[in-house]
């Protein structure tokens, strides 16, 4: 559920609300509010003093008001400094908004009026402004607390709290940014929600369900293909990672029509709603978190029923193979051979390399029936990038500069970073088997986990240029980041999925 999030033209100070929102730049200069001080607040810049708050990028400081109908409170909030270029950190913003929204509920309080500030601080325009702040005020208050029966242990807003955007122009627009942010939010946490809940709970038949439930609320085309389907249709890399599985296998296909003559993009989408690495099963500590796996597929279904909203000027078509990867007596063994959809042949030397056989499948599939003009995949595919770029990049892996640059601003635009990494003939002897066309685990001299992986996919995308996004390391329990959660998804990739579509040139 969204927050309740809307646009006034109102005077700040008038509107009644229990707390009234000010971001200040560090080392601002406090007599600016002197007479807010005098009449709501008189100790305001002792009291402030004494809290060592000087605007400090993320810092949020609430004072209580003496005298005043209106509000209980004035909240400040620190937007850092001015970078070299004369402009504050558009991140920066993000983060100070998500501390602001976590701080909200510990003084109970449940309204707030709130300012855009200057979009040119930014070097963008106020529709942006806008469309991001309603982004991220819902994504911070995002907390996956459905199975927790203990509500008094949870620590947000609910969802009649009121969220007032005071703006003295363009309101028209605003509005428009706002509530195309609140889309997009909601999108988010909904590929959150997907992430966070346990292997248990979401089957891959669950999250074909809900895909196909998105579908009907939306007016979307989808197409899904049971277990027997896609082994028959000789889909062989998903067909071996759902072998040890009692679960079964789902190939999910939804479809967004604008005019003919655009173009189409296709995603596609890691769907393995749990990873036990198989026969070639991981060490316990590293299967903790495995029910992330399908992050990429969430986040491909996710941009679908926003972008059914929000109508992009392209055909999109996203495409998402889920199952579960289990050890067990029918499970495919290490040294199996198996033959995917576009008749290439692999080694499955490591059943842990799960995601590369059935993104071939995938990928294979989009490129004989849609002859997409880009296509682009997300997947949670290796440590290896995980640990080369931490939590707060994606791996961007592609041999089209052009689409790989698009795909960079729209990492830029939406907040969901990515960073490139090499992905150059060098590396493409490492996926070849002695035995098989390919091996899925990668021969150890050439390193680079992150781009083998993507070696290993580039054989099922012909010529269609490609971008292959590597989220292992951003998609879920991202530290430090406020409008995140700790233990918790972050929906990567769908806020980058949406500008893309939306910003499509
Ligand atoms: N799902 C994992 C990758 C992963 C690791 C995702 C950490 C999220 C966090 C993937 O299927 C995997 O196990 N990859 C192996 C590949 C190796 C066996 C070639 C890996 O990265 O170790
Ligand atoms: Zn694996
Ligand atoms: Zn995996």
């Amino acid at each position: 559920m969204s927050l309740n999030i809307s646009v006034t033209q109102t005077k700040l100070l008038e509107n009644k609300v229990n707390a009234v929102i000010f971001f200040v730049e560090q080392d601002f200069d406090f007599k600016k509010f002197h007479d807010l001080a005098k009449e709501n607040c008189p100790h305001l810049e002792i009291l402030m003093r004494d809290k060592k708050f000087v605007g400090k990028s993320g810092s949020v400081f609430v004072a209580s008001v003496v005298a005043n109908i209106n509000h209980s409170y004035l909240v400040f909030v620190g937007l850092g400094k001015k970078n070299k270029k004369n402009i504050f950190n558009f991140e920066s913003y993000r983060r100070s908004l998500g501390s602001l929204i976590r701080t909200l509920p510990q003084f109970n309080i449940k309204s707030i009026a709130l300012e855009l500030p200057e979009a040119d601080l930014f070097g963008f325009d106020i529709e942006y402004v806008a469309k991001n702040t309603a982004i991220i005020i819902n994504m911070a208050n995002y907390v996956f607390d459905q199975l927790i029966t203990d509500k008094t242990r949870i620590s947000k807003l609910e969802s009649d709290a009121d969220i007032k955007i005071v703006v003295n122009r363009d309101i028209d627009k605003i509005k428009k940014a706002v509530d195309d942010g609140i889309v997009i939010s909601n999108a988010v946490n909904q590929a959150r929600t997907w992430v966070d809940l346990p292997a248990n709970l979401l089957s891959p038949t669950d999250l074909a369900n809900y895909a196909q439930k998105i579908s009907i609320d939306h007016g979307l085309k989808c197409t899904i293909f049971s277990e027997s389907e896609i082994i028959k249709m000789g889909m062989g890399g998903l067909a071996a990672v759902t072998k040890g599985s009692e679960e079964e296998c789902k190939f999910v296909i939804l479809e967004y029509k604008t005019e003919k003559t655009a173009p189409t993009i296709c995603f596609v989408g890691k769907g393995i709603t749990f990873d036990s690495g198989g026969l070639s099963i991981k060490p316990s500590g590293s299967m903790e978190t495995m029910k992330e796996d399908m992050s990429g597929s969430a986040a491909v279904i996710s941009a679908m029923s926003a972008l059914a909203k929000l109508k992009p000027k392209v055909n999109i078509v996203a495409i998402t193979p889920i199952t579960e990867n289990m050890p067990s007596g029918s499970a495919t063994r290490p040294g199996d051979i198996i033959t995917f959809y576009n008749g290439k042949t692999a080694e499955v030397k490591n059943t842990d390399a799960e995601g590369r056989l059935i993104l071939a499948d995938a990928l294979s599939y989009a490129v004989k029936h849609y002859k997409p003009d880009f296509m682009i995949d997300l997947a949670t595919l290796t440590g290896a990038c995980a640990y080369a770029l931490g939590p707060f990049f994606s791996g961007l892996f592609s041999e089209h500069d052009e689409f790989a640059v698009k795909v960079e601003e729209a990492a830029h635009l939406s907040g969901d970073y990515v960073w490139r990494l090499p992905l150059t003939d060098d590396y493409k002897i490492a996926v070849k088997s002695e035995v098989a066309d390919l091996s899925n685990d990668s021969n150890r001299r050439y390193m680079a986990g992150g781009t083998t992986a993507a070696c290993f996919l580039q054989n099922f995308v012909g010529e269609v240029p490609w971008v292959h996004l590597d989220i292992a390391g951003t998609a879920f329990n991202v530290p430090d980041i406020s409008y995140y959660r700790n233990h918790s998804g972050t929906g990567a990739g769908v806020r980058l999925l949406v500008e893309l579509a939306m910003n499509w040139k």
